[in-house]
């Protein structure tokens, strides 16, 4: 089963679009290293994640959720490691962090749906799908 490393950045609100133009031109350092599977950015959809949100107006600060998956732990622990990791965030040091806080949280994946796998319903169910939220 895969393992999950999930950095959670902490971004004031005047530094959001630069943190995801950061990441829209990520390094890409990440894609070959052994074991990677995949990662996402995870931007909040409301504005009131946080136990405590610091700070007033521009300063107040949303949680964004950097989700990696990888085959095991000890691939994410070296990939950390790496000059991959390092060329991955060298921006972060030559620009300043565009987070004002940042906290990992590891997981093991106990059980889990694919995309890949096909799908269980008949053709023709997915009027009554009711994780399809209505899109086509
Ligand atoms: C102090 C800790 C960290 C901060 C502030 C941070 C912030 C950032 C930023 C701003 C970028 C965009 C690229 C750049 O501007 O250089 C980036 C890239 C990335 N970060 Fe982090 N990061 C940290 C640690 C981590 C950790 C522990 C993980 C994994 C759980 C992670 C996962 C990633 C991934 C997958 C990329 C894309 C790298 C690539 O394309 O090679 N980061 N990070």
């Amino acid at each position: 089963m895969a393992f999950v490393a999930v950095n959670v950045l902490a971004v004031p609100r005047h530094a959001k679009r630069s943190l995801e133009e950061r990441f829209a031109a990520r390094a890409g350092e990440v894609d070959g290293r052994p074991g990677f599977q995949r990662f996402e950015l995870l931007r909040p959809a409301d504005d009131a994640h946080g136990p405590e949100p610091e700070g007033e107006g521009e300063e107040a600060t949303d949680r964004y959720l950097v989700m990696t998956w990888w085959d095991s732990e000890a691939d994410f622990r070296a990939w950390l490691d790496s000059e991959e990791f390092q060329r991955g965030h060298a921006r972060t040091g030559a620009q300043g962090p565009a987070a004002s806080g940042a906290q990992v949280w590891t997981f093991d994946v106990v059980t889990a749906r694919e995309p890949s796998e096909p799908s269980a319903r008949e053709p023709g169910s997915a009027s009554t799908d009711a994780t399809s939220g209505g899109h086509p």
